[in-house]
């Protein structure tokens, strides 16, 4: 079933801007880090480790994600429910699905999802897409996302993955080498034609691998989580006050 056929109680996850204006807004970021940017570029310090995210980090990583995106996107948020039930789709890259240390506590994580370009020329090119990602809140804007999105896709690149693409702010990614996947010939899923695409990303990790490549992306359907499911996922974790905050993307 494609996507755009899936039950409208079926809500993108919180990174696929499901009309003009929040794709619009989609090349904004967070807006309670804008501000507090180190003048003096990164800060960060130098005992940070990356790894493979373990079985035994999930609760911590969820508790993360959770801190980490919440009331950014909407009032509250649902990526800590997306990793949940990401980790066990099939399309989802284990080899891929980091840990960010510092001094032995997780501040950090990425992980990556196998998915399609369906080419106009018939083929199905084999890609990755991204997220989520985040950093702890109080160690935003000091270069820690900068430096797990680099390791992460050097990583990517090691394993043979030829290009990433995904959603995202250009501000951010456009430092780690990502450019506008319209430059690749490449168009997202069930958008309108003369609609911003500006918030859609991509990066070849091998180099020319998008050469002769042209067509539509399509976003892997585990990131298509119900709004009823995060709510019922949320009881588990300590109450949280959801804010209605401007720049958010949803209500
Ligand atoms: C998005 C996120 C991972 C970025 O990590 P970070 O540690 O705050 O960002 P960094 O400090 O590594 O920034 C790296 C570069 O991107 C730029 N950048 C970061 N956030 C930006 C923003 N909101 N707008 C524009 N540029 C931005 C920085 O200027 C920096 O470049 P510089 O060092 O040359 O100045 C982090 O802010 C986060 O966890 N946000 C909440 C969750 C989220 O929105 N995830 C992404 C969903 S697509």
């Amino acid at each position: 079933m494609p996507l755009k056929a899936k039950p409208k109680k079926k809500a993108p996850a919180v990174k696929r801007p499901a009309n003009a204006a929040a794709r619009k807004a989609a090349r904004r970021f967070a807006p309670d880090t804008v501000s507090a940017r180190d003048e003096g570029g990164s800060t960060m310090k130098n005992n940070v480790t990356f790894r493979l995210e373990k079985a035994e980090d999930r609760g911590a990583v969820e508790r993360l994600v959770r801190e980490s995106f919440w009331n950014v996107y909407k009032p509250g948020c649902s990526e800590h429910y997306v990793i949940h039930v990401l980790r066990d789709d099939p399309a989802f890259v284990k080899e891929l699905d980091f840990v960010m240390e510092l001094d032995g506590e997780i501040i950090g994580q990425n992980m990556f999802m196998k998915t399609v370009i369906n080419a106009d020329d018939g083929r199905d090119v084999p890609v990755l897409t991204m997220g989520p990602i985040c950093v702890a809140p109080a160690l935003k804007r000091q270069g820690y996302g900068k430096a797990i999105l680099d390791y992460s896709l050097e990583k990517a690149a090691a394993l043979g993955f030829g290009a990433v693409l995904f959603e995202g702010n250009i501000g951010f990614y456009g430092k780690s080498g990502f450019d506008y996947a319209r430059k690749f010939g490449i168009r997202y899923h069930d958008l309108p034609e003369g609609a911003d695409d500006s918030f859609f990303l991509c990066k070849e990790l091998i180099p020319g691998y998008l050469d002769g490549v042209t067509g539509v992306y399509q976003t892997p359907r585990g990131y298509y989580v119900s709004d009823e499911d995060v709510e019922e996922f949320d009881k588990a974790f300590p109450p949280k006050v959801k804010l209605k905050l401007p720049g958010q993307l949803f209500d």
